[in-house]
């Protein structure tokens, strides 16, 4: 196939390029290539040409929540969106966290997957020995200092430490920060606004703690979802010193704040919260600092949100809406395109150690994403194809049409229509592995 005449979004700059590709392969760029006979043509000259986006955090609720979401919604959802990789997290039901569960996840997504998928590997305070058994078949560990949705849950000193201290070096640990024990204390105060029962110095402290871990025992931190000024500034210092620290922010962190939550009510409602608007600000301000733009995709249903706040679950849809509200940010230019790819493309492949993903180039899948970055248009709660159903973001204005994606060569959506096949989706291998 020839993708022709586009305007090709690389990490360093806009280039108006040909793309050839074969099979399932990206096998040359340049300028004014000449198709071959009987090549299949395709004319970008009006459109975008992005690397499909990796989500390095979705939570696809298989098994055990399939009510909320299952393989086959999330990865329909996700190739809407331009998402062509997904990485899933560990607090299914029951919790990723020993080798005969992964394998069973294993066993029961893929012939559901209709985009590339890998998987994290749940840390608790006594599979040490699992983890290690596991390792080189998932992306990740992921160690929830505070609880959230599932069990998974990890606060003693000594397991974290030793978690650390074994991990394979190449690997990241995913914390997902926040101090259990300063959230029991906020969390009974009474107050039913989500930012006090879970705030900012929550985050600080178990930040704080990872990050001290992390430079003694040596380990790649990945922090996820951080929300505050406070990290960011911890996270800068602590890289200065020479610590192994990447951090993601979601979308909803960076479009929605705590005005949006009393708007939303329960379906506003994430782990950890949304923020204050001088916080927002500082995750654009300091969006340098942000290695991964991860969109926290938690699906949870009306009925379960609909119950009172103590009750209803946190977490929000997101892999269908994070691309176009990227392209929006990038048309109205509050971020660039370039910054968006390395952040939603390079940087979760590098971090994660995802084989032949992360660039167009040649040599890499060919997971190609077509765009008309003029088309406008509202996004709804009816488009969303998460099983959910529903959307923070419906009513938001977005520029920018995604018309075409690409999985490994093979065109898996196309205007409105999923046209991939459950099973077409495949597990990646890992760097090293
Ligand atoms: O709000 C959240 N929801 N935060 C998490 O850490 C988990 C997620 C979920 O799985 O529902
Ligand atoms: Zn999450």
């Amino acid at each position: 196939m020839l993708i022709r005449n586009g305007m090709v979004v690389l990490p360093e700059g806009r280039k108006r390029l040909d793309i050839r590709t074969h099979a399932e392969t990206i096998i040359e760029l340049g300028e004014h290539l000449n198709p071959e006979q009987g090549e299949h043509v395709i004319d970008a000259s009006k459109l975008l040409v992005l690397p499909g986006f990796i989500d390095s955090h979705v939570h696809f609720r298989e098994p055990g929540g399939t009510q909320k979401e299952d393989f086959l919604s999330g990865t329909r959802a996700a190739l809407a969106g331009g998402v062509t990789t997904v990485l899933d997290m560990p607090n299914t039901q029951p919790t990723t966290d020993t080798q005969e569960h992964l394998s069973a996840k294993i066993a029961l997504v893929a012939p559901k997957a209709v985009v590339d998928y890998g998987f994290y590997f749940g840390a608790t305070d006594t599979n040490i020995d699992e983890v290690a058994q596991a390792a080189h078949k998932v992306a990740a560990l992921k160690l929830y200092m505070g609880s959230s949705t599932g069990s998974l849950l990890v606060t003693e000193f000594s397991p974290i430490y030793r978690h650390f201290s074994t991990f394979p070096l190449r690997k990241p640990i995913v914390v997902h920060a926040e101090d259990e024990q300063s959230l029991h204390y906020f969390g009974t105060q009474g107050s039913q606004d989500h930012n006090q029962a879970r705030p900012p110095i929550s985050a600080q402290i178990a930040l704080s703690r990872a990050l001290a871990i992390a430079e003694k025992t040596g380990r790649s931190l990945h922090i996820a979802h951080t929300t505050t000024q406070r990290e960011l500034e911890l996270i800068q210092e602590a890289r200065q010193k020479g610590v192994h620290v990447t951090c993601e922010v979601t979308p909803l962190h960076l479009f929605l704040t705590e005005a949006d939550q009393q708007r939303l009510g329960n379906y506003g409602k994430v782990n950890p919260p949304l923020r204050s608007q001088s916080d927002q600000d500082a995750l654009w301000h300091y969006l340098d600092v942000i290695d991964t733009i991860g969109t926290d995709h938690a699906p949870h249903t009306r009925q379960d949100k609909d119950q009172p706040y103590a009750q209803a679950p946190s977490g929000m849809p997101g892999v269908q809406t994070l691309m176009p509200l990227l392209l929006n940010a990038a048309s109205s230019g509050r971020i660039t395109l370039e910054e968006v790819v390395k952040r939603c493309v390079s940087n979760p492949a590098r971090i994660f150690g995802l084989k032949n993903k992360g660039a167009l180039e040649a040599g890499k899948d060919a997971d190609i994403v077509l765009v008309d970055p003029e088309q406008e248009y509202e996004i709804t709660d009816r488009e969303i194809l998460s099983k959910c159903g529903w959307t923070p973001f419906a009513g938001t204005h977005i520029k920018g049409k995604i018309e075409h994606v690409f999985v490994r060569g093979t065109l898996a959506y196309h205007k409105g229509a999923i046209l991939a096949t459950p099973g077409s989706g495949r597990a990646v291998q890992y760097v090293d592995a």
